[in-house]
C-alpha cells in the first residue's frame, strides 16, 4: 500500500514538473522547427482554442473547382505544439485537389458530403485509390503525393486532420508550372515536350 502511495505522488509530482496543458502560439513572435512561443496563459480565453473559419464554405470558383480552407497553427495558433490541425476540403461539381505532399504531416480525410475519389502513390509507386462516401476515412501518410476528386454529380464535402499544426501543402502541378523554373528545366527533368510546359505555365502563371 506504501508503495502505491509512493508511487502515485511521484507521478502526481513529476506531471506537475514536465506537464504544460497548451502553448497557444504567439504568432506575432518568431516560427521555428518546435512552432511558436506561447502566449501569456493569462491573456487566452476560450477563443484561442475554437476556430470558427471551417464553418464556412470555401469559394470553388477557380481552375481547380474546389477550395482548401486550412486551420493550420496560422489561422488557428491554439493548435501549435499539439502535433494536429484541420482543413476543410470543398469540391464544386468536377472539382480536384490536385495531386499534392504534405512534407510534415499524416492526413485523415472524412468525407461528410458526396462522393470523392482519393488516392496516394507511395515510394514504390504502387498506387492505392478508391471512391469514398459520406462517413468513410482514409489516411494519406506523410510526404506521399496524393489527390482527391469530386466523383459525384453534386458537391462534396471533407474535413480533413493532420498530424502536425503546420502540415505544409505542395502542389505538384503548381510546383512545376507556376514557379520561375526555367523552361528547358523542367522540360528536361520532367520528359514533357517544351509546347505542354508552356502551356501550363500560361495557365498556372509561372515564368522563366
Ligand atoms: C497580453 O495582454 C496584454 C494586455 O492586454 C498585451 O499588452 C500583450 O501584448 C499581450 N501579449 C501577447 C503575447 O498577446
Ligand atoms: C469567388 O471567387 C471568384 C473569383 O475570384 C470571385 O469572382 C467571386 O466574387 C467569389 N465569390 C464569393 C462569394 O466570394
Amino acid at each position: 500500500m506504501l508503495h502505491v502511495l509512493v508511487l502515485f505522488s511521484l507521478i502526481l509530482s513529476s506531471s506537475h514538473a514536465l506537464v504544460q496543458d497548451f502553448c497557444v502560439g504567439d504568432l506575432k513572435g518568431p516560427d521555428g522547427p518546435a512552432g511558436f512561443s506561447c502566449k501569456p496563459p493569462s491573456n487566452l480565453t476560450v477563443d484561442d482554442f475554437v476556430f470558427t473559419g471551417l464553418a464556412k464554405a470555401g469559394n470553388t470558383s477557380n481552375i481547380i473547382s474546389a477550395a482548401v480552407t486550412p486551420a493550420f497553427v496560422g489561422q488557428f495558433p491554439g493548435v501549435n505544439g499539439l502535433g494536429l490541425s484541420a482543413a476543410r476540403l470543398d469540391l464544386a461539381p468536377g472539382g480536384v485537389i490536385p495531386m499534392h505532399t504534405h512534407p510534415g504531416a499524416n492526413e485523415l480525410l472524412s468525407v461528410l458530403h458526396g462522393h470523392i475519389t482519393a488516392g496516394f502513390i507511395a515510394s514504390d509507386n504502387s498506387v492505392y485509390v478508391t471512391t469514398l462516401k459520406k462517413g468513410e476515412i482514409m489516411v494519406f501518410p506523410q510526404g506521399l503525393l496524393h489527390f482527391q476528386i469530386n466523383a459525384g454529380k453534386n458537391g462534396a464535402l471533407a474535413l480533413v486532420t493532420f498530424s502536425s499544426p503546420n502540415p505544409g501543402l505542395q502542389i505538384l502541378d503548381f510546383a512545376l508550372f507556376a514557379s520561375n523554373l526555367p523552361t528547358k528545366i523542367v522540360v528536361k527533368t520532367t520528359f514533357l515536350d517544351e509546347a505542354t510546359v508552356k502551356k501550363l505555365k500560361a495557365v498556372l502563371g509561372g515564368t522563366g
